[in-house]
């Protein structure tokens, strides 16, 4: 098991002045002055059910599954509707709640298909989750089930089965809080109330819909059918799509990963993450990813021996370009290896994609470590701007070995392919990557597999100058965890 990521901030003394006190089902707990009773339950890990409260959503109070109980109030309520006051007694663990709670979840399930055997949702699903715990299993239902519009793809990766929703209104609220787009929202009345599509998703955010559908009505396309949630491992670590460094958490099994989900981070990314964020794990257990150290031979890379290589590149002056994609660790321990001698080491940056920042999270600065990269050239007294890279380029001759470290992901080939360019005039060339294998990289003379984010622990450190952990998962090939793979190449 991964630990979780801490990112609570340390409550404050001040802070502590602001938490009232209450019981809930006879314990005493304390809460955020002004929070509802709902949140403060579930801070507490009191368990109380529910389905359209979100935390990073308004309130809307609709499905009814939080019902509470209060001393000296004759009326059961919503608890998320309420708010926390000093010295109140909460109870969601009485009889009355109980029948509230179950046959409020009958109403739920009257039109629900009941398909959770082919439904993706399966395992993490709110309603098959309290179904578990509160359900009346005898349907009482004499009507036909109200059937709705199944399979529609509704643009951005999201796919929507209308039957299965239960109107919580998260993907509605998320759409006009959170990316202000208004693409979904709910049409009709009663039983013929339906979530509706005004527009095609077209938000980069749309696939936390996916996430925050408590049920199996969104979808994720990328995710449909690949996987029982069952048989994957999530891994806590950090997005390493953009300079924001999201937290995120990458569910994965030995055949690969499968899917990043966001993790909630106060300071960061709060509860989201950008849908370009989704994709960061598709080369990691690609087939066209590098597996073993390769040589080029007549333009075909076979399998090569490591030592071969060291032998070859003996007596050849090395000349370094990294990538801003290694942890705050191995720039140490690459920097550490060069012992004081001035070789030349210089830093290939990602040209920035897009507008500086979003409005939400996104970046247009995608070099993840950025910062930690400029830091470790600093401290080694090192150049890591463009025109110190530009001096190594200029100067390469057939005397020099020049290593590469190709960036684990390459928004921008083109701009790559001049710098590749450059090297041209070097004796010899070799690519590290952690990445896809590039045909670009037909004119290195060597290729050697490195770890990508995925399969090392250290830390990067995002635009704000937060240091967010990136930590291995499963291995996946032949490529190593030690974070001293760079810095074994410095003395050869
Ligand atoms: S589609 Fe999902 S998130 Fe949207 S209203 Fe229905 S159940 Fe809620
Ligand atoms: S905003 Fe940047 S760090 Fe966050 S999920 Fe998107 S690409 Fe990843
Ligand atoms: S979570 Fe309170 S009414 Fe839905």
């Amino acid at each position: 098991m991964t630990e979780p990521i801490k990112t609570e901030v340390a409550k404050t003394e001040a802070a502590k002045a602001d938490l009232v006190n209450l019981k809930w089902n006879g314990v005493d707990i304390q809460a955020e002055k002004g929070s509802n009773l709902l949140k403060a339950a579930l801070d507490n890990g009191i368990e109380v059910a529910h389905y359209c409260y979100h935390a990073g959503l308004s309130i809307a109070g609709v499905c009814r599954m939080c019902m509470v109980e209060q001393d000296g109030n004759p009326r059961a309520f919503p608890s998320c509707n309420a708010t926390c006051g000093e010295g109140m007694v909460i109870r969601n663990d009485t009889p009355k709640i109980k029948a509230a709670v179950e046959a409020t979840l009958q109403f739920h399930l009257l039109n629900h298909p009941l398909d959770c055997p082919v439904c993706d949702q399966a395992g993490e699903c709110g309603l098959q989750d309290y179904y578990m715990k509160h359900g009346v299993y005898d349907s009482q239902m004499i009507d036909k089930k109200v059937h709705k519009p199944k399979v529609q793809d509704i643009g951005k990766n999201v796919m929507l089965d209308a039957e299965r929703c239960i109107l919580c209104s998260r993907c509605a609220r998320f759409t006009e809080e959170v990316t202000h787009t208004h693409e979904l929202g709910i049409l009709n009345r009663g039983d013929h109330a339906e979530i509706t599509v005004n527009e095609e998703l077209k938000n980069d955010y749309a696939q936390n819909l996916v996430d925050i559908c408590p049920v199996g009505a969104l979808t994720s396309k990328d995710f449909r059918f690949k996987q029982r949630v069952w048989f994957l491992k999530d891994v806590h670590t950090t997005c390493i799509g953009c300079e924001t460094g999201c937290s995120v958490k990458v569910s994965q099994n030995k055949n690969g990963a499968y899917r990043v989900k966001p993790v909630y981070d106060h300071d960061v990314n709060g509860h989201w993450m950008c849908d370009d964020g989704r994709n960061i794990y598709k080369h990691v257990s690609s087939p066209t990813r590098l597996s073993s150290a390769s040589e080029n031979i007549n333009g075909l890379f076979v399998p090569v021996d490591e030592l071969s290589i060291q032998s070859k590149v003996k007596g050849l002056k090395p000349k370094y370009i990294l990538s801003t994609g290694l942890t705050v660790e191995e720039y140490a321990q690459f920097f550490s290896s060069l012992k004081g001698s001035k070789v030349e080491v210089g830093l290939y940056t990602l040209p920035n994609l897009g507008a500086d920042f979003d409005g939400i999270l996104k970046r247009g600065d995608k070099n993840a470590n950025l910062r930690g990269a400029k830091a470790a050239f600093a401290a080694a007294g090192f150049d890591s701007t463009q025109e110190g890279l530009d001096k190594i380029l200029n100067s390469l001759s057939s005397n020099d070995v020049v290593y590469v470290v190709i960036p684990e992901i390459l928004y921008n080939e083109d701009h790559f392919n001049t710098l590749i360019k450059k090297t041209e005039k070097a004796g010899m060339k070799l690519a590290l990557t952690p990445g896809e294998t590039l045909s670009t990289l037909r004119t290195f003379n060597y290729l050697l597999p490195v770890p990508s984010f995925l399969e090392k622990n250290g830390n990067i450190i995002n635009h704000q100058g937060l240091s967010r952990p990136l930590r291995a998962g499963l291995n996946y090939g032949e490529t190593s965890k030690d974070i001293s793979y760079y810095g074994k190449w410095v003395n050869v």
